[in-house]
């Protein structure tokens, strides 16, 4: 009998590390389910991966956008899903944008937090999936300084992910569920959050690699890169007194407009 083609849900496909998550699994041979807000570089994207597409456009900072995309749920059944739409901002917190702050926290924290509950459900009841919740280095953090509501909303994801896998290994439910938690990428990320990387970025292809590696070790929190690695795990024996003016230092030589 023929194997059933399974299907992988990505948010954020229209660039950087959604984009190339979509890529790798093209290449694997999976079914994809495209979200973003771009259309028209979803269907580009969907013409050239040589797999069956499905495009399902949304604004996840709207909350009524988000249960509409989770009709998909009802008619599809989730293998992978790549929980990656959201963006940054860098500034002093009295003086960056309010509006774009709440945007962050709607795409960042409710946006991720209803889909990954949404499909955790629907994986329960199959007993098996895999969820992937795309944080950052910065969530492993104390704070950031010069970037706190990015920071604040990455912490969020980190602890939500690290909750629910724990939850889910207690119930042996074959659901694994794990945090994607880079440093510096070269995508589009830059131009959005108005900064420029003090350390040099990984392309977005080698940070999926890792992050498909970090899966197939069953790891819950995948930091990709040595270097980022040992910095996450030498963080910790750092009092907050000297890592928060050593990330501020470090987040306002980054900063592209002051
Ligand atoms: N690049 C880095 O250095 C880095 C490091 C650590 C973590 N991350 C995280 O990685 C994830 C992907 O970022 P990236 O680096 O690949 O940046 P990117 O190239 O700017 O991609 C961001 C993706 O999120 C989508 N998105 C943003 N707002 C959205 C909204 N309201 N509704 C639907 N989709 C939305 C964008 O699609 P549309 O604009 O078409 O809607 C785009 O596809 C983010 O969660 C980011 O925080 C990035």
């Amino acid at each position: 009998m023929k194997k059933k083609q399974k299907t992988v849900w990505i948010t954020g496909a229209s660039s950087g590390i959604g984009l190339a998550f979509a890529k790798a699994y093209a290449k694997k041979g999976y079914r994809l389910i495209l979200t973003a807000r771009r259309q028209g570089r979803l269907e580009k994207l969907a013409e050239n991966l040589g797999v069956p597409c499905r495009i399902e456009t949304a604004d996840l900072f709207k909350e009524k956008e988000c249960y509409r995309v989770c009709e998909i749920l009802k008619e599809e059944t989730i293998d992978i899903f790549i929980n990656n739409a959201g963006f940054g901002n860098c500034g002093d917190f009295a003086r960056t944008d309010l509006s774009k702050d709440m945007d962050m926290i709607r795409v960042n924290v409710e946006a991720m937090h209803i889909l990954c509950k949404e499909v955790l459900r629907q994986m329960q009841v199959k007993g098996k999936g895999t969820i992937l919740n795309v944080a950052s280095s910065a969530g492993l953090l104390p704070g950031g300084p010069y970037m706190a509501t990015y920071y604040a909303t990455k912490a969020y994801v980190v602890s939500l992910t690290k909750s629910i896998a724990e939850e889910q290994r207690e119930k042996k439910s074959g659901v694994y569920v794990c945090a994607l938690c880079p440093g510096p990428v070269d995508t589009e990320f830059n131009a959005r959050a108005n900064v420029v990387f003090a350390l040099p970025g990984i392309t977005a292809d080698q940070c999926v690699a890792e992050a498909l590696r970090g899966m197939r070790l069953r790891r819950t929190i995948i930091v990709p890169t040595f270097m980022i690695r040992i910095g996450a795990v030498l963080q910790r024996l750092v009092p907050d007194f000297i890592m928060l003016p050593l990330v501020a230092s470090r987040q306002k030589s980054k900063i592209r407009i002051r």
